[in-house]
């Protein structure tokens, strides 16, 4: 049996058409369904579906062979007993610091607001800033606006969330996409049967860019 782990949410309905590529389908409407492990036409192949920043662990302790992932997920949980294969394209946006729009430059120890707490301890380490954190677990963009917090580390898609609450973005940590991971020891007992997939989805990544 091999098990895939899908993210949750907005990189699901862009998943499912890269696994039909790969003639894998679902017995039901996933989008839909409170159900959370799919059966598929494949009757070796198996679904389930997590919130992603679970999505690294699974894979990781082999529960999944292959996941979906966020590489801001990957780069929070960091990467060891997996590996990243295929970067996807899909649910692309940028991992940003942002604070009040026109605020003072903060001196001394920064307080950041973020549920990357590792990303950006690693950031501001990089910068030779100190700050202290604040793991939030959403709405990230409250926090400046309360004085909990004098920036935050988030996603930035449009930006609309920032302008909204009277935020501007600051430093781009790193471009986010979404990328196919395999757990190390499934990689190698599995390989015959993961390979076959993952070059199904490569060549499905090839024809639509
Ligand atoms: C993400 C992120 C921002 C927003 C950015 O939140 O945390 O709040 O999207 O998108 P934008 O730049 O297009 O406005 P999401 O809606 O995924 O919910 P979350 O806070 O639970 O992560």
């Amino acid at each position: 049996m091999i098990t895939i782990a899908l993210t949750k949410g907005r990189i699901l309905s862009e998943t499912l058409p890269l696994l039909a590529a790969a003639g894998i389908v679902p017995d039901s409407d996933i989008t839909k369904s409170r159900k959370l492990i799919f059966e598929t036409n494949r009757e070796d192949i198996r679904l389930v579906v997590l919130r992603g920043s679970d999505v690294p662990t699974y894979v990781k302790r082999g529960s999944a062979d292959l996941g979906i992932a966020g590489k801001d997920m990957l780069m929070e949980t960091g990467g060891d007993n997996l590996y990243e294969l295929l970067d996807l394209n899909i649910a692309r946006c940028r991992l940003m610091t942002a604070a009040v729009k026109g605020r003072e430059p903060i001196q001394g120890k920064t307080r950041v607001a973020t549920k990357f707490t590792e990303v950006a301890r690693r950031y501001y380490a990089s910068q030779k800033r100190q700050v202290e954190l604040v793991k939030l677990y959403g709405a990230m963009e409250v926090a400046p606006l309360l004085d909990l917090a004098d920036e935050i580390v988030d996603i930035v898609d449009t930006g609309n969330t920032l302008i909204a609450n009277g935020l501007e973005p600051l430093d781009l940590i790193a471009d986010i996409s979404s990328r196919l991971i395999v757990n190390k020891a499934s990689f190698k007992i599995k390989n015959a049967q993961l390979m076959p997939i993952v070059e199904n989805i490569q060549s499905e990544l090839g024809v639509s860019q």
